[in-house]
């Protein structure tokens, strides 16, 4: 059932990858007598991943998906916090929503995610025509806050929980391909970064039940699913101990840890590929490389978010380690899984206080680690967290500006660089549909995460090719396919 449920994906801007990405849900399942629900996400992966579970949680109260917020009797926005630009985007969505309710008045709109959690009720009062808010903790309880909202009352519950995983339920696949889909294996995080609004938005950390994990991975395999990508805000922190004894196990109680998961998720068939998000650079420990090392079926990719490339300011970050750390870290990843390993980072340009020369150490560090490619943002002074506590937001706004297109600038080149590299290779790819541009072209990624396209020829998604590349820019590779057997020989 979950797979008849057709949606789409729409990027409204390229430049904020956190705060832009607006799934529409369409629906072909018969109405009879249900009611329709439109869900729009905002923001990280586990935020899209979070609105898989609300879909299944309203269906299992009687609501049926649609594509059109016009025709909807229910409307939910699940939102993102994390920088100013992201909050105001779904204030303006609201305002052109408002129109809708105007013509059918019955519609009921709710706001879910991050922004719900931050705001709680001061969101009911900025925002008069929201009938219910949810926090990211609390999606069991949206069918009572709905039939509450029915009644004319606000439904309102973002009560942050120490224990919720949403272990046992099984997510509605959004914005599927089909070939791969999201796993979420923890909720919140304990970290406390200074600039960052996540740990008061998603609560303390938790990890999720590994077997419930493995068997979600399972199933997706048997539906056809070639890739699950594994997300947690601190993958490496991931850490879960089963209740009593497991079947099979001697010693009592079994310990998971992060590189224990993805062995546990890798065994599942060597044709499902494993991949996972994000990785923090005080946490990610050898263990971990030696087992994407011992795997060819755990992608070799590393998403390690440096924020910034000078000692001082990632102290005043609290991130916990220091420049010489993360090169040791980049080192480890050299060292064990080679120069081909995929690496790619988070930066912010213009935090409290950054110096034009602390600015140029987070230069320098890129060039150090040749990032493939990487999320850059200016520093947004988030009410609340620590940064907006104890530092003042002194970088004038043109100053950061002109310093993240510098980092831009630089990543592009180093994105292009590696992509160079990569041309006269063959390059081993899980197709996912058609190209952006062209339905005679295929795309899919590389081991390294880099999207790569290609001639359709006879191939279909589901698939995985051997591509030559024979071209490039920074963003993709480019190719064709080359016959198995050329590639034996
Ligand atoms: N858990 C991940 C990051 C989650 S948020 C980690 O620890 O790396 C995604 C990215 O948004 C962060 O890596 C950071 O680069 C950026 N970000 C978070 N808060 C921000 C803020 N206040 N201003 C600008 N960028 C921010
Ligand atoms: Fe935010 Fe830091 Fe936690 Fe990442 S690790 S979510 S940046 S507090
Ligand atoms: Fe945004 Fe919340 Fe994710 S603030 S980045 S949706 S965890």
């Amino acid at each position: 059932m979950e797979q008849r449920i057709a949606d789409s994906l729409k990027i409204l801007t390229e430049a904020d990858k956190e705060a832009c990405e607006t799934v529409r849900v369409s629906e072909n399942e018969p109405l009879s007598g249900k009611k329709r629900l439109f869900i729009e996400s905002y923001g990280c992966q586990m935020n899209f991943s979070d609105s898989e579970i609300v879909a299944s949680v309203m269906r299992d109260a009687g609501f049926v998906t649609t594509s059109d917020a016009n025709n909807a009797d229910l409307i939910f926005l699940n939102t993102c916090s994390i920088r100013d630009n992201a909050e105001q985007k779904v204030r303006n969505r609201l305002k052109q929503l408002n129109f809708i309710k105007k013509n059918r008045p019955g519609t009921l709109i709710g706001v879910l995610g991050c922004m719900a959690e931050r705001l709680k009720t001061k969101f009911l009062e900025e925002e008069k025509m929201v009938d219910i808010v949810t926090g990211p903790d609390a999606y069991r309880d949206l069918p009572r806050l709905v039939e509450e909202a029915e009644t004319g009352q606000k439904g309102v519950n973002v009560f942050l929980s120490r224990e919720e995983t949403y272990a046992d339920i099984s997510p509605i696949r959004l914005n599927s391909n089909g070939v791969s889909a999201f796993i979420s294996i923890m909720r919140g995080c304990d970290n406390m970064c200074s600039f960052c609004v996540v740990p008061f938005t998603r609560g303390r950390e938790r990890s999720r039940d590994a077997y419930s994990i493995v068997k979600e991975a399972e199933d997706l395999f048997r539906d056809g699913y070639r890739e699950v990508t594994l997300l947690g805000q601190n993958v490496d922190s991931y850490k879960w101990k089963s209740e009593g004894n497991v079947v099979g196990e001697t010693s009592g109680q079994m310990l998971v840890n992060f590189a224990n998961l993805l062995e546990m998720v890798a065994q599942i068939s060597p044709e499902l590929r494993v991949r996972f998000s994000t990785s923090h650079p005080k946490d990610i420990t050898d263990e971990v490389l030696y087992t994407i090392k011992k795997y060819d079926n755990i992608c070799n990719h590393i998403h390690l978010p440096a924020q910034s490339g000078n000692t001082r300011v990632l102290e005043i970050m609290n991130r916990t380690y220091t420049r010489e750390w993360y090169i040791d870290r980049i080192d480890a990843i050299r060292r064990i899984l080679g120069d081909d390993c995929g690496v790619s980072h988070d930066m912010i340009a213009g935090f409290c206080t950054e110096t034009e020369e602390e600015h140029r150490d987070s230069i320098s560090l890129m060039e150090y680690a040749r990032f493939d490619f990487g999320y850059m943002f200016t520093y947004s002074e988030r009410p609340g967290t620590l940064a907006a506590k104890k530092f003042s937001d002194d970088i004038p706004e043109d100053i950061k500006k002109r310093r993240l297109a510098e980092i831009i600038e630089v990543q592009r080149r180093l994105s292009l660089e590696r992509n160079q590299r990569l041309l006269g290779t063959v390059q081993r790819v899980l197709i996912e549909g058609p190209s952006k541009k062209s339905d005679e072209d295929l795309s899919g990624r590389s081991d390294q995460n880099k999207m790569v396209v290609f001639p359709r020829e006879n191939y279909e998604k589901g698939q995985y090719v051997n591509v030559l590349i024979t071209d490039c820019n920074a963003a993709t590779l480019l190719g064709r396919v080359l016959q198995p057997e050329l590639v034996l020989g």
